[in-house]
């Protein structure tokens, strides 16, 4: 089965899918997206994700392309027309295309693309021994709550992850406090074994996977602090660890080459992604080993 992907109301083959160079996701990063995990084929806490499209969406002004039910038919069957029963599904709209201008267009109709990859689940290895961030100078705008298109400084920051041969970049802001990751979210463990976090504010962008960890953690009894930590203290935590879609639950064990904790991945850490790969079985039936 070819790659389909989906393009303003067309499913095409994915090497056709384009959208015209006037479109203003390309000119000014006039736009946003959502990246979702599927398993079995179905949208793993898709209504979470659609509720923060949603909101994205009228934070910019950008008006609803169609109805949340037709776009949620529309992602369905992007992923029903592929062959892939895991994998992520990549969405974006933006304001559609007009004349270069940068007051918003009066008549643009929004563009909407879809396309499949397959499942970036973190190695085996990688989950089993943790991984390694690098810090990286935190120079995003403010409203890093809207799941914007413009990606650039999370680019640059990942991009020197890569060079450095970490799997992550954690953004450092003047003042030495650690807002989120440049793809991720993230927590430390503190000495009580509470788990840390930025509260979801304009700070960050709140994540999905974020949001569900921290609500199993409190169902399971484990106490959860919403604040702001700095880079010292993850440095002094007992466990330090990253959350998104493309990576679950994934224990970080060394920051800019220091060791957290041990070294090695702590309790904490594992039961949170042993409740969260329990989230997945019971959303999506899909069973992690
Ligand atoms: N990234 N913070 C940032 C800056 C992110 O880019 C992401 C996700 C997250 C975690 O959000 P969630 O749990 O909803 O995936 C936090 C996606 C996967 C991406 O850009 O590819």
């Amino acid at each position: 089965m070819p790659r389909m992907s989906y393009v303003n109301g067309r499913y095409l083959h994915h090497a056709q899918a384009m959208v015209h160079m006037e479109d203003r996701g390309y000119q000014f990063s006039d736009g946003i997206y959502e990246v979702i995990a599927f398993y079995n084929r179905r949208l793993l806490d898709g209504a979470l994700h659609a509720k923060r499209l949603w909101r994205s969406l009228r934070e910019l002004q950008i008006a609803g392309p169609m109805s949340e039910r037709a776009l949620a038919l529309v992602m369905q069957e992007v992923i029903a027309r592929n062959d892939r029963t895991d994998g992520t599904l990549y969405m974006q709209i933006s304001r559609g295309v007009a004349r270069r201008d940068h007051p918003f267009p009066k008549s643009a109709r929004p563009s909407v693309v879809m396309a499949v990859t397959g499942p970036k689940s973190p190695k085996e290895k990688e989950v089993r021994e943790g991984v390694s961030v690098i810090t990286a100078p935190e120079q995003r705008w403010a409203r890093r709550d809207i799941k914007s298109v413009s990606l650039l400084p999370n680019v640059l920051a990942k991009q020197a992850a890569t060079a450095a041969g970490a799997r992550e970049a954690w953004l450092v802001d003047e003042n030495g406090m650690i807002s989120e990751g440049a793809v991720s979210n993230n927590a430390i463990v503190g000495a009580k074994q509470e788990i840390i976090t930025h509260p979801a504010n304009e700070n960050i962008q709140g994540g999905i996977t974020r949001d569900v960890v921290l609500t199993l953690a409190r169902k399971a009894g484990m106490k959860v602090v919403e604040r702001p930590f700095s880079l010292k203290e993850a440095l002094g935590a007992k466990e330090a660890f990253l959350t998104s879609t493309t990576s679950n639950v994934l224990p970080v064990v060394r920051i800019d080459g220091k060791p957290v904790g041990n070294g090695r991945p702590g309790p904490v850490t594992q039961k949170l992604l042993g409740l969260y790969h329990e989230h997945i079985y019971r959303e999506t039936g899909k069973r992690w080993s």
